[in-house]
């Protein structure tokens, strides 16, 4: 990884959510798909300048939302814009509403997380697996086992989403990372993102939980109420892990988030549904874009060589490597 001495700001990468992916906030437009150690990001890289500053925007599900949550390459997608020299993140992610002060169309700059990753059930998957290996391994016919193996495979990988570089394989970092994650954002760029929104006049609300659930599929009533009750503000499907990677890549990551729902804990309102989560991002999908039109030029500005050491020598710290 190349965490070297030089800190500074140089370019800003933009991962869009759905609905928020907007290319034309870029000028001079130029793609370029990329390879990383951990495979290829959503889509291609989106180069181009927001009032002369150099940005690189990526869609999260790719330009044709054709990703769902669990099958982003968060891992190639970090690592494609850190390579890129990308110093800071700016992500934009829909999400649905756990308080009623948070309105559908409102924006929350999310400060905190609770991760929901199915862990248990990949667990369980991941055993199944093993055993279904095994078996294979046991049968005589090349065939059967061949395909009994493959299907094993599949399976075990599709479930857990990655959350570390540091994975001990031979073409990744070398070492053990135990990332801190008291602080998952980077406070000084939420703060300027604060600026840009308030400079704007757009109705939001300074900090936030975000609970991250593995989806496809949106919660039921009773983990919504249970979700309100562990005190988390806001629900969506992709913050983990793609804020845990952007630390330990030792980014400065800050993410708008939009709410376009009251999920489905709320009496007398609608539960959440894809026509109503399009329908409030349509209508406000350009408050996030001018967010960030206004946040980029703000941190251009200002000086950045302290926070990126912070970042960078918090990631390098975290690594244990092996002993010789
Ligand atoms: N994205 C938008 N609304 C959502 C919700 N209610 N739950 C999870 N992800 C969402």
């Amino acid at each position: 990884f190349d965490n070297d001495e030089m800190a500074y700001l140089e370019e800003i990468g933009i991962i869009g959510g759905s609905g928020l992916d907007d290319p034309d906030i870029l000028e001079g437009r130029t793609e370029r798909y990329v390879e990383t150690p951990f495979g290829k990001p959503s889509d291609a890289l989106i180069l181009g300048k927001i009032r002369d500053v150099q940005c690189v925007l990526l869609a999260r599900h790719g330009r044709k939302h054709t990703i769902m949550p669990s099958n982003v390459n968060y891992r190639a997608n970090i690592w494609a814009l850190k390579e890129e020299k990308c110093t800071h993140i700016l992500v934009t992610t829909a999400c649905g509403s756990l308080r009623e002060d948070i309105r559908p169309g409102d924006i929350v700059l999310i400060d905190q997380f609770i991760d929901r990753e199915e862990v248990v059930m990949a667990e369980v998957v991941v055993v199944v697996a093993v055993v279904v290996e095994a078996v294979a391994v046991a049968w005589s016919s090349g065939m059967f086992q061949e395909h009994l193996f493959v299907g094993a495979k599949e399976y075990a990988v599709t479930t857990k989403r990655a959350q570390t570089f540091y994975d001990g394989d031979l073409s990744s970092p070398a070492g053990v990372s135990h990332i801190p994650m008291a602080e998952p954002f980077c406070s000084r760029t939420r703060e300027v993102v604060s600026e840009a929104a308030r400079s704007l006049g757009v109705s939001f609300h300074a900090s936030g939980t975000m609970v991250c659930i593995e989806g496809p599929r949106f919660s039921s009533r009773a983990e919504s109420l249970m979700f309100r009750q562990w005190g988390a503000d806001v629900i969506n499907m992709t913050t983990v892990p793609e804020v845990v990677l952007a630390k330990e890549a030792g980014l400065c990551y800050a993410a708008v988030a939009m709410a376009t729902d009251y999920d489905c804990w709320k009496q007398h309102e609608e539960a959440v549904c894809v026509d109503n989560v399009l329908k409030t991002m349509k209508e406000n999908a350009n408050k996030a874009s001018s967010i960030l039109l206004t946040a980029i030029p703000l941190i251009s500005q200002l000086n950045w060589d302290e926070t990126i050491s912070q970042h960078k020598a918090m990631a390098v710290s975290s690594v244990m490597l092996p002993k010789h």
